[in-house]
């Protein structure tokens, strides 16, 4: 499934986990029949599952914030592509239709992407972005130049632990090239290579061993010649090798001064190339790069599909798209050992970090962690039990704990070989960044957890 222990990515939609849509998501809290957004309004309906917690997220905009990280981060890939042709797009509302985010994309209904397990919904039309390509349509649409970028927060039902959020940040580029701006094939392809010889030469050490597409693993789309994908395909890699280098040099630059003394830092940055899939691109690609002795998955993208230009209003045009997490990259460059330090609010953390700077963060203080155990059997049912989707546990003590809780691990679970009954356990790490917890105070939010997943998947408690 995800290729690196340590994705720097998001794990891409088109390769969740495919249990996602079998398993059973219920919820018997009681909702409200209608939520506000950033001054919308929507009506609730059976498939709303945006909690307040998550929602109270929507709007704190870091990447608008040229003193935040995340801001410090867009900021530095925003300016290597000035005058590139690109136009810098940060403004979108995370609120979206699920058309935007998934239909016009070409995802297939049955896509695990869009169970309730995964993506937030407000209702049954309307979710909280899962990705920045949500807006390519509207960009393919609007934009006066032939390229953009689009930054902007997005959302995820996620695992917790210290390098997941179930909000982060994205960056998306595309670029195109349209047919009626030439005499003929030949004039195009030229122009295309002339584009990809303009971009800046970087040191970096590729291996690719990825045709630029394959029939079989990979293919091209029948609406676009061989030339055409292979040249599209090159300005894609060398644009994403670009800013790869641009952004993990800076890495390496601020490691070093931290004090690390690992080889690899002395060395030229390594990256390879895998293929990939994403419904609206063909063929696709990921980027992975050589980072403290793993390959981290960096960056999705590929030659975009013409159904998603058509769906535009654009015909006779080709192009690419990419997307990249910025939350993980941040954490590398400015030496963020948890995700969560990104929303505190604390001016110990925002203090720290200045517009246009790479700096290392100082910890301000490390308060001690305590560890809770959630111990239950699974419901019964005709095969023995029932499952319970893990990111429905996790939802459940974020909206209890809120970001007191750390990680929540699946530690323990074995089936009874008599009753054929299925007992799990979870441990969940309760860590404040800001201040010590008191036992109570732990004690109460664990029991408040263990009492609501008790009432709401009929789990029995042990
Ligand atoms: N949206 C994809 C993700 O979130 C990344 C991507 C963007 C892939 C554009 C292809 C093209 O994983």
């Amino acid at each position: 499934m995800i290729a690196t222990k340590l994705p720097i990515n998001v794990i891409c939609l088109a390769k969740r986990n495919v249990f996602a849509t079998a398993l059973r998501t219920v919820s018997t809290q009681a909702k409200p029949t209608e939520i506000k957004v950033q001054d919308q309004t929507f009506k609730t309906d059976d498939w709303t599952n945006a909690t307040p917690r998550i929602l109270e997220l929507v709007g704190r905009d870091l990447h608008k914030d040229p003193n935040h990280p995340i801001g410090i981060l867009r900021d530095l890939i925003e300016t290597r592509f000035q005058n590139m042709g690109y136009t810098f797009y940060g403004d979108f509302k995370p609120v979206v239709s699920v058309y935007e985010n998934f239909d016009v994309l070409g995802f297939p209904a049955d896509h695990p992407g869009r169970s309730k397990s995964d993506t937030y919904y407000l209702n049954k039309d309307t979710l909280l972005r899962t990705h920045t390509s949500a807006h390519e349509h509207e960009c393919f649409v609007k934009c006066p130049t032939e390229g953009y970028f689009i930054c902007g927060d997005v959302y995820r039902r996620d695992e917790i632990d210290r390098t997941h959020y179930p909000a982060f940040h994205q960056l998306e580029g595309a670029r195109t090239w349209s047919r009626n701006n030439f005499e003929n094939e030949e004039q195009m392809l030229t122009k295309i290579q002339q584009d990809i010889d303009a971009i800046p030469k970087t040191e970096i050490v590729v291996s690719d061993t990825t045709p630029p597409f394959d029939p079989e693993t990979n293919p091209k789309q029948s609406y676009m010649t061989d030339k055409e994908t292979a040249l599209v395909g090159q300005h894609l890699k060398r644009t994403i090798e670009l800013l790869v280098n641009e952004v993990f040099n800076e890495a390496k630059k601020s490691a070093k001064l931290a004090g690390s003394t690992e080889e690899y830092l002395n060395e030229p940055l390594k990256v390879r190339w895998v293929e990939a899939y994403f419904p609206w691109t063909a063929p696709s690609w990921e980027i992975e790069v050589w980072w403290k002795g793993e390959w981290l998955e960096c960056c999705g993208c590929g030659v975009v599909r013409e159904q998603v230009l058509t769906n535009s209003g654009i015909k006779d045009t080709i192009g690419w798209a990419f997307g990249i997490g910025l939350d993980r990259i941040a954490m590398l460059l400015f030496g963020i050992p948890d995700i969560r330090l990104f929303w505190t609010l604390d001016e110990r953390f925002k203090s720290q970090f200045k517009e246009k700077t790479i700096s290392t963060f100082k910890p301000y203080s490390k308060y001690p962690g305590t560890t809770r155990d959630i111990s239950f059997w699974l419901p019964e049912s005709k095969e023995g039990f029932t499952e319970l989707h893990e990111n429905d546990l996790m939802e459940i003590v974020r909206e209890t704990a809120g970001d007191l809780a750390e990680s929540v691990k699946l530690i323990d679970e074995f089936t009874h070989p008599k009753t054929n009954k299925k007992s799990q356990c979870y441990r969940v790490n309760y860590q404040s960044m800001d201040r010590s917890l008191t036992n109570d105070e732990v004690n109460s939010l664990h029991d408040a957890s263990r009492s609501i997943l008790a009432e709401t998947y009929g789990v029995h408690l042990r």
